[in-house]
């Protein structure tokens, strides 16, 4: 397995695969990698003749006051799990190999980025468009894969895709889980012991909005209800928010009739962690 930092260096690796007649899936990541992001890895790698892995805290996708600074960061574990789960080659630029001093070209988008993340997280989506944009462009893969724990970012990208004619598929994988059930995610390394067993909350809310899903409830709000109530037993918890929407759209919901998401955002103390159920 290859690590190389530059555009050219890829450019030049999938052009050498292309001419052999490889496929080439993406798993594109800010790194400090886990067991969900092996589990995108490892599909590529059973899909694919040839997988690149992207390691770049994007700072695009960064508002004033998040968490750019310390974000997680840890390359020679990265390395390692790459080399295992049998990726060939690393993308890890510097800020400036993706946004020289003259980059002034962005990729937005007006609809699905307003709700869920987009409310508080106002510029999030446009810096996620613009960099997969741009690592869809240096490697044109021809599958590209994202887990479900960012629904919305996943059905953003969909949607990205679909506008601007990539002919790539977008891969989307099931939400990876720590044995008590919390959604694996490299935050996760910022909760304390104390933050770390709230955080159960997330998942145990969702569970209950599940299963009232699945007994037939059709009423977004009480499902929405029900969830609340449950994090607000948590002294830890505060919600940012709790929403049902329409799984194509992802306008909210009155009365549930057809693929819906559940999605939550809950700060455990200062760490904002995010969780999905998706009812097709
Ligand atoms: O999901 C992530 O880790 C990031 O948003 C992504 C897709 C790698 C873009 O920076």
């Amino acid at each position: 397995m290859k690590i190389v930092e530059t555009v050219a260096e890829v450019r030049e690796q999938v052009k050498a695969w292309r001419q052999e007649g490889l496929s080439v899936g993406l798993v594109p990541t800010m790194g400090y990698l886990h067991e969900g992001h092996q589990s995108l890895i490892d599909r590529a790698v059973a899909e694919n003749d040839r997988v690149v892995v992207s390691v770049f805290v994007n700072p695009m996708q960064f508002g004033v006051g998040e968490d750019l600074e310390s974000y997680p960061r840890d390359m020679d574990r990265d390395a390692a799990l790459c080399e295992k789960a049998g990726a060939d080659l690393i993308f890890h630029p510097e800020p400036s190999e993706m946004y020289p001093q003259d980059f002034s070209s962005f990729v937005d988008m007006s609809t699905l980025t307003g709700g869920l993340c987009g409310k508080t997280r106002p510029i999030h989506f446009r810096g996620v468009c613009t960099v997969v944009s741009k690592l869809f462009n240096i490697v044109t893969p021809d599958r590209a894969y994202f887990g479900q724990k960012d629904a919305q970012q996943l059905a953003v990208i969909r949607h990205m895709v679909h506008d601007l004619s990539y002919g790539i598929e977008i891969v989307g994988c099931p939400i990876i889980r720590e044995e008590d059930g919390l959604a694996k995610s490299s935050r996760n390394t910022y909760l304390n012991p104390q933050e770390r067993q709230a955080a159960l909350i997330l998942s145990q809310s969702l569970a209950e909005g599940k299963k009232r899903l699945e007994t037939g409830e059709k009423n977004a709000d009480k499902i929405r209800q029900a969830i609340v109530d449950q994090i607000e037993t948590e002294p830890l918890a505060k919600i940012d928010y709790v929403e049902v929407v329409d799984w194509n759209n992802l306008e909210p919901v009155q009365t549930i009739q057809g693929p819906v998401l559940v999605a939550i955002a809950v700060y455990i103390g200062k760490t904002r962690l995010i969780d999905n159920v998706i009812q097709q």
